[in-house]
């Protein structure tokens, strides 16, 4: 299938930002992680990382009638965009979301996702393994 993963803000960050929480391992390595498990899967992937809400209301709109799929860690704008979760609800392509960690037992503000509202599925708490078994799901 064709998919569309998108990573929101600060995940670029990975390898630097709170290793405790979400590992050691650079955006690079996540990246690659993702293109490789893909390649095994057999689904093609575009892979879009934004800091920016605007720009990720965008890609969603854009994907319109070209991804059969969208995995998305939208990252801190889980817990606060209504614009995320009304592009996902326009355009209406299956979404998968991914978490890192485990945002169900951290701080109270982290355990409401808009996201969630409309995914077909979340997955918590696997760290890089999260995207693949989101990728598993188009299968
Ligand atoms: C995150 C969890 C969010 O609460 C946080 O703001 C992130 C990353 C995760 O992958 O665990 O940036 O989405």
């Amino acid at each position: 299938m064709k998919l569309l993963v998108i990573n929101g803000p600060n995940l670029n960050m990975l390898g630097i930002r709170e290793p405790d929480i979400y590992g050691k391992q650079n955006f690079k390595a996540l990246e690659e992680y993702i293109r490789n498990s893909a390649d095994e899967l057999g689904h093609t992937v575009t892979l879009f990382q934004s800091n920016h809400e605007g720009e990720i209301v965008d890609i969603i709109q854009s994907a319109y009638g070209v991804f059969d799929g969208i995995v998305i860690n939208p990252a801190a704008y889980t817990h606060t965009s209504v614009a995320i979760l009304d592009a996902l609800k326009a355009v209406g392509i299956p979404t998968v979301e991914v978490h890192l960690s485990d945002i169900s037992t951290r701080e109270a503000f982290r355990q409401h996702s808009y996201v969630s509202m409309v995914a077909k599925k979340t997955i918590c708490g696997l760290g890089f393994e999260g995207y693949r078994r989101a990728l598993e799901y188009f299968l």
